[in-house]
């Protein structure tokens, strides 16, 4: 039996500054933080804690800074099981992304890549990789995108690809040819006007997809996704929570799927489970903080189907 991973994600590894505005400063008006704190964050590192938690042993693949905050990070992927044996510490300053809450529960989110835009092909070692079940890329460039996609050809595995904003912003024609080796692709809805033309219909946009990818998700904010097989299109259920922050919200959602879906389930099946996690996870600050396993996850939709 092979000792690396079932599960390898490749991408940012952030410390998260997360405050509470009173309000949106105008220019030079400085305004109050209500409540503050920093969380270990970045949407690689997400994605595989998540995984972690839901039983598949995982790694990640990333860059830190050789500063106490890179250590910090680090220790909280640890303490959760995830195999970071992969990530590489750089001279430069830890990723940090800086996320407002708003008093209308939107979300503010400045990020600085810092050591995370370190990471290079060279650093998805393909011994690593070759038992892997499947490849998860969050958040990467063009270039590593490109890099995980030759991986995947060359070592025939699973791959999904959640796109950010270096990959939203070279264009469909570039960015459907590094699609061709991934089997499911996630994005947000901002993401996808990004890419696409105004008026493109998700099932529109999906027909235009390589042959390989399978499943394309779009994911809604706090409302749930839209996710479409080219055959069947399922828009997520939408679940009434009480919703303090969104941030990890897609990389739970993101996992969860996955997982089922790796494990045979349907189209329908996956979303239910990955909708109702997301769901749970926006109830906690935080990008790790309050992760659900299966078990509260089923809890969940029993109470529901109870109501
Ligand atoms: O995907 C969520 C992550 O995006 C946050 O944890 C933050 O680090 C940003 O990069």
């Amino acid at each position: 039996m092979s000792a690396n991973p079932e599960v390898v994600s490749i991408g940012n590894l952030n410390l998260d500054l997360i405050g509470k505005l009173e309000s949106i400063p105008k220019s030079d008006e400085k305004v109050l933080l209500k409540e503050f704190g920093r969380w270990p964050g970045g949407g690689g590192a997400n994605f595989a804690a998540v995984c972690q938690k839901h039983g598949l042993s995982s790694g990640f693949i990333g860059c830190v800074g050789d500063d106490a905050f890179g250590s910090e990070v680090l220790e909280d992927l640890r303490e959760r099981g995830v195999d970071t044996s992969h990530v590489r510490k750089v001279r430069a300053s830890t990723g940090f992304a800086f996320i407002f809450l708003t008093p209308r529960y939107e979300r503010l989110l400045i990020e600085h890549r810092g050591a995370n835009s370190y990471l290079k092909p060279s650093d998805l070692a393909e011994d690593y990789l070759r038992d892997a079940k499947l490849l998860h890329a969050s958040s990467v460039t063009p270039e590593i995108a490109t890099a995980v996609g030759e991986r995947v050809q060359k070592l025939n595995l699973k791959a999904s690809l959640d796109l950010g904003a270096e990959l939203s912003r070279m264009g469909e024609r570039k960015l459907l040819k590094i699609l061709e080796h991934f089997d499911i692709c996630f994005m947000n809805e901002e993401t996808f006007g990004d890419i696409f033309e105004a008026n493109a219909t998700k099932q529109s946009v999906l027909q235009r997809f390589p042959k390989k990818l399978e499943i394309f998700v779009v994911t809604i904010g706090s409302e749930g996704a839209l996710v479409s097989d080219g055959e069947t299109t399922i828009t997520s259920p939408s679940y009434d929570v009480d919703v303090k922050d969104t941030t990890g919200a897609g990389d739970t959602f993101a996992a969860i799927f996955d997982k089922h879906i790796l494990g045979g389930a349907s189209l329908e099946e996956a979303v239910k489970f990955a909708a109702a996690g997301a769901a749970l996870k926006v109830q906690h600050v935080g990008g790790r903080k309050g992760i659900p396993d299966q078990r509260e996850i089923e809890k969940f939709l029993n109470s529901i189907d109870k109501k």
